[in-house]
Order: structure tokens, then sequence, then C-alpha cells
């Protein structure tokens, strides 16, 4: 029988550490008890949303009159296995590194650059996780859940999920909850160290280790120096990793901004466009490196993450997003989209 709590503090349950209590919470750990979740929502007509890890939210400080569901369904099983490729599930409310660790116990590989990110893997398809070369979209098979309009089991196959750079069917329609997700590992590791900051960490290490000899280890063990590196602790501080999203802008646009920035870095993306690093943008072209408006600013070490240093409120965050997404306009005329979702 399902256990809902009343009057829970949420700021225990997202990296950022705001937002007021939720009337009704409750953690869900297995299909049928998210199904009486949300049939207890609708009975009683109250607002409802399901949360992960809370590691790509911003929570408003006033109080939520409905319910949170917080999605804990456990267990990683492998499926099949072929020659070259296995297929393993994961249930949504596992964590990602743990996801990864059992990948690597059963000699399967590909997702180890999304190493340490914080998240469980129903959030991470949703959004598109993406770190280092790899998108989780790129292991996807297929992913399964319960679609909350009608309490119809759905399974869909990756190429109709939508998957674009932080983007997916999911995040768009809140009705599809995951519940599973079918994933394609590789039987044998092919090590992918494409990235600049990954190529950078083992060049510096080519002494140690010769050509061809990377281990799956090596590159957990150089994500988490990267990361460590670059990347704020959220069990010390509030954030949501990079706040917003890179740009995608059209060649052209990218050729005129060269001219007066000409070390501006870019990504590949679709035909016709560059993706182009926010961080570098909001740092040497906004020049706003290390900017803080009373408990909130910028990380010091990537101008892409948005640090509460304590006791910041949803409000405070909200404003000062809005205002580098202004001044980003200013500079270069784009409008630049959020990664971090804000919720009630
Ligand atoms: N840069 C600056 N100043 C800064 C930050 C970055 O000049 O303050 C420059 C860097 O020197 C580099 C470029 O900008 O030339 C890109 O920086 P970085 O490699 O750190 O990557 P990113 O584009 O900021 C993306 C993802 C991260 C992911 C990393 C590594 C987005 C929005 N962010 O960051 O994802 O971990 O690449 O692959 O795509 C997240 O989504 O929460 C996240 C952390």
């Amino acid at each position: 029988m399902l256990k809902i709590l009343t009057d829970i503090k949420l700021s225990s349950f997202n990296t950022f550490k705001t937002g007021g209590n939720a009337r009704f919470f409750c953690n869900v750990e297995t299909e049928s008890e998210l199904i009486e979740a949300v049939s207890f929502a609708k009975e009683n007509n109250l607002k409802f949303y399901v949360i992960g890890n809370g590691s790509n939210i911003l929570i408003g400080e006033d109080d939520f009159l409905g319910l949170v569901i917080k999605l804990s369904i456990k267990g990683i099983e492998i499926e099949s296995r072929d020659k070259d490729i296995t297929i393993l599930s994961s249930c949504a409310g596992e964590n990602f590194d743990d996801l990864i660790t059992f990948s690597i116990d059963n000699n399967l590989f590909g997702i180890e650059n999304l190493w340490n990110i914080p998240g469980t893997v129903g959030a991470s398809v949703v959004q598109n996780i993406g770190a280092y070369g790899v998108e989780i979209k790129d292991f996807i098979f297929s992913v399964e859940g319960i679609d909350i309009n009608n309490f119809k089991k759905f399974n869909l196959k990756k190429e109709n999920c939508d998957f674009e750079y932080r983007e997916s069917v999911f995040k768009k329609n809140k009705n599809l909850i995951i519940t599973k997700v079918f994933l394609k590992l590789n039987n044998s590791f092919f090590s992918n160290i494409e990235y600049i900051s990954l190529k950078e960490y083992f060049s510096k290490q080519a002494v140690q280790i010769g050509k061809g000899e990377l281990k799956v280890g090596d590159i957990i063990k150089a994500v988490e120096e990267i990361r460590r590196n670059k990347l704020p602790d959220w069990r010390v501080l509030g954030t949501a990793g990079s706040f917003f999203k890179n740009p995608i802008i059209t060649e052209e646009k990218y050729t005129e901004l060269l001219l007066k920035y000409p070390d501006l870095p870019k990504y590949n993306a679709k035909i016709g466009f560059v993706k182009i690093p926010l961080g570098f943008v909001i740092d040497k072209m906004c020049g706003l490196k290390n900017f803080r408006l009373g408990q909130v600013g910028l990380y010091e070490k990537q101008s892409l993450i948005i640090v509460n240093y304590g006791g910041a409120k949803f409000s405070e965050i909200n404003s000062f997003a809005n205002i580098i997404e202004e001044k980003v306009f200013e500079k270069i005329k784009i409008k630049i989209e959020r990664e971090v979702e804000n919720i009630f």
C-alpha cells in the first residue's frame, strides 16, 4: 500500500536546494505504486510532478499544494546477449552511476563517458544527457513506461523518442512517465576520447598509457578528474550543472561572430549549423566570469553553471538567470534556452 506523506520540505529533494513544502509527497518503488499515486492525484484534483534525484530542476519557493512523486523503481537486468551487443534493462529510478558500474562489472561498454552525472536513469533519458562526446540516445534501444492519460503501458523504439540535444518526446509530453529503459551496449571496449578535454587529459598521460592500451577504468578516472576540476560538487554547493543549453546557430552567424571573437570554439551540429559553447560566450565575450548577486553566482571554473552559495530562493536564481539571458542577447543577439526546468 502506497504511503502518502504530507508537508514535506522539497529543498532536500533537489540539488539546487530550493523549494517550499509539498502538501503531498510519495516515493514510488513499483509500477503499481506509480499508478496508485497518479490516481490519488487525479481523484483529489491535485497537480502532480514526477521527480528523480532532482538534479536538473529549479523548484519554486511557495508551498506546492499538489503531489510530488519521487520515482524510485529499481532493478537492472541483462535481457539478451549476442556476439557483439547486449541488451540491458534498467528501471527508471536507478542511479546513473550504478547503471554504469553494473555495465562495467558485466563487461558491457559505451556509456562510461557519462560517469558521475548526478541523476536517475529515467531523468537521463527525458533530458538526453550528454558529456564528453557521448549522448545517452546513442545507446537507447527502447523506452517503456505508463501513459498516465489512460494508464496504458507504452514501449517506444528509439526512433520514436524524438531525441535531440537535451530533448526528447518525454520532455515535451509529461503524460509519458518512463519506468524502464532498454540499452544496447557493446560487449567489447572501444575508447572514445575524441572530446577535446579527454584528448588533452590523455595526451598529458602519454608516458603512462601507451597507444591502444586504454582500459575502461582509465576513462572513468579521467572523467572523474576532469569533472572534479570543472564542476562544483552538488553535495556541497547548490547547483544543477549547466544551467543553459549551448546555442545552435547558423554557420553565417558563426562566421559573423568570428570576425569579432576569433577564438570562439565550435562543435558539429546538423548541416548548416554549429553549436557554440555558451560558457565561453558568458565568460570571454560578455565578460561575466565570477558574476554574482547575493547568494547566486556563476561558478568560478565554468560560467555555464549557476550556483546557490547558500539559502538563495527560486526567485533569486530565476532572476539571475534572466539577467544572464538578457546580457547574452545584448551582446550577441542570440536568445539562449535553459536546460534546467522550472517547476511549480
Ligand atoms: N569555456 C570558457 N569559459 C567558461 C566555460 C567554458 O571559456 O567559463 C570554454 C572552454 O574552455 C571550452 C568550451 O568553453 O573551450 C566548452 O567548455 P566545456 O568543455 O567545459 O563544455 P560545455 O560546453 O560547457 C558541455 C555540457 C556539459 C558536459 C560537458 C562535457 C552542455 C550545456 N553542457 O559543457 O553537460 O558535461 O560539455 O562534455 O551541453 C550538463 O548538461 O549539466 C553538463 C554539465
